[in-house]
């Protein structure tokens, strides 16, 4: 975004209101307005080969749309990258980030602890076209990162908070093991989103995100995005990712066409463009809705994630809280340098009870809604083991911690004191310990 009067580039409050976005050139319209139109009209032929050249103007909305585009550049400017492509879910953002890197026979090193919908696309659909992965268990191990890559390896995939376990990542740790190998790193960084941490600035190569979450915030419109940091030299390892420096039809590549946007524009017209996941333009303008007052939601949503771990871990009927804005996480100290201003909201919770507490607490709940999904206005409660990971066996489930008493937990926007009697009431349920320590927490506490 252009710098302010005063010469210094703008704080974040202000870029995610104005980055992206000037009046509209038709009709003087303050927000860019939703621009429902399937394509555009070219003025003359030269036009039309302008378009399809990709030197400016709309040709059709599955290529690219104003609605579409304003949304691009103040998701890339917020992540600090050098373009962004928005796509219809997270699921697509994540699906198309890597398949614009990965092809059959190659290999990716994930963490274990991501997003089940990421783990189920790896070990699902990659590998039935030859894309082999590798998941590191404790994703601040770094010595794990670097014993997990191969000859074939391509990228490697983490969340910098990882959903459901609040894991922080060590994005500068392992970017430097990446880098070392000639490797982007790729990051979800969908439970922090660019107020909490931007994982370009500690050495990432590009940003995914469901936009469907915190971006947009209220629960209403699907959507995901792809962020190029614009910093990884693709030319310079093209034995390894030759997509980028191998001539095309007119003896141009996209790194010659495209400079440090290299990435971003290949993801465009050769994953998006042929795959189809478009973001509706109606989506698009939700999505900016939401994204407009960002770090005042993240804020709070951080806050008071904060006091409700901290109660939960005081009750006698909890195991255990997942959250790294607490002094007991062992990822405490990296909260502290990667997430300066809160640990987001999404955080698991193990009661002592296993199966029988967490139904207890799940559907007793008032104040928060039993759901899947996360980063809401309001307060969301989801038991994985029967759910997102109800495919997984018990051993998988547990290499991942989530076992029958853990459930999850997406703080939102209400008062942190309702929250906590909702929580309250509803552990009154759990029911009383026995002699063998299953079912620890008598309902009525001293
Ligand atoms: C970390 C993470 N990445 C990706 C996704 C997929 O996003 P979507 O539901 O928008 O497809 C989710 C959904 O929960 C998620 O939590």
């Amino acid at each position: 975004m252009t710098i302010n009067a005063a010469g210094a580039t703008p704080a974040f409050a202000t870029r995610q209101v104005h980055a992206g976005q000037s009046p509209d050139p038709a009709t003087g319209a303050r927000i860019t307005p939703v621009y429902l139109s399937a394509g555009f009209v070219f003025d003359d032929l030269e036009a039309a080969k302008a378009a399809f050249e990709g030197r400016g103007g709309y040709s059709y909305t599955r290529v690219g749309n104003p609605t579409l585009t304003s949304l691009e550049r103040k998701l890339a400017d917020l992540e600090g990258g050098v373009d962004a492509v928005v796509v219809a879910s997270g699921q697509a953002a994540v699906a198309d980030a890597l398949l614009a890197i990965l092809r059959d026979g190659d290999h990716l090193v994930a963490a274990r602890s991501i997003y089940s919908g990421s783990r189920s696309l790896f070990v699902e659909v990659f590998a039935r076209f030859g894309i082999a992965v590798t998941f590191v268990d404790d994703s601040s191990g770094l010595d794990a990162w670097r014993e997990a890559i191969r000859p074939e390896t391509r990228a490697l995939f983490a969340e910098s908070i990882s959903n459901p376990r609040n894991e922080v990542l060590d994005v500068r740790g392992v970017a430097d093991i990446a880098h070392a190998h000639g490797l982007p790193l790729v990051v979800d960084s969908t439970l922090a989103t660019p107020y909490l941490v931007r994982p370009l600035d500690h050495g990432a190569d590009i940003v995914v995100h469901s936009t469907s979450k915190f971006i947009t915030g209220n629960g209403s419109a699907l959507g995901g995005v792809i962020v190029d940091g614009g910093r990884f030299p693709w030319a310079d390892h093209a034995d390894l990712h030759p997509q980028f420096s191998t001539p095309g039809a007119a003896g141009t590549t996209f790194v010659d066409r495209n400079g440090p946007a290299a990435y971003a524009q290949y993801t465009r017209d050769v994953i998006v463009q042929r795959l189809g996941p478009t973001l509706s333009p109606s989506n698009a303008f939700v999505v900016q809705q939401g994204l407009e007052t960002l770090s005042l939601r993240m804020e709070r949503h951080s806050q008071t994630a904060l006091a409700v771990a901290r109660w939960l871990e005081t009750h006698p009927a909890v195991d255990r809280v997942d959250y790294s804005g607490l002094d007991s996480s062992p990822y405490h100290a990296l909260a502290d340098e990667y997430l300066p201003r809160g640990a987001g909201s999404v955080f698991a919770v193990r009661l002592h009870g296993g199966l029988e507490a967490a139904r207890a607490l799940h559907d007793n709940v008032a104040v928060i809604s039993r759901m899947t999904h996360l980063g809401d206005v309001r307060s969301l409660v989801l038991h994985p083991a029967t759910t997102t990971h109800g495919s997984l066996t018990a051993d998988e489930r547990d290499a991942l911690g989530i076992d029958d008493g853990v459930l999850r937990l997406s703080i939102g926007l209400e008062d942190a004191a309702d929250i906590i009697a909702d929580l309250e009431q509803a552990l009154e349920h759990v029911p009383a310990a026995d002699s063998t320590g299953r079912a620890v927490f008598a309902g009525a506490r001293a």
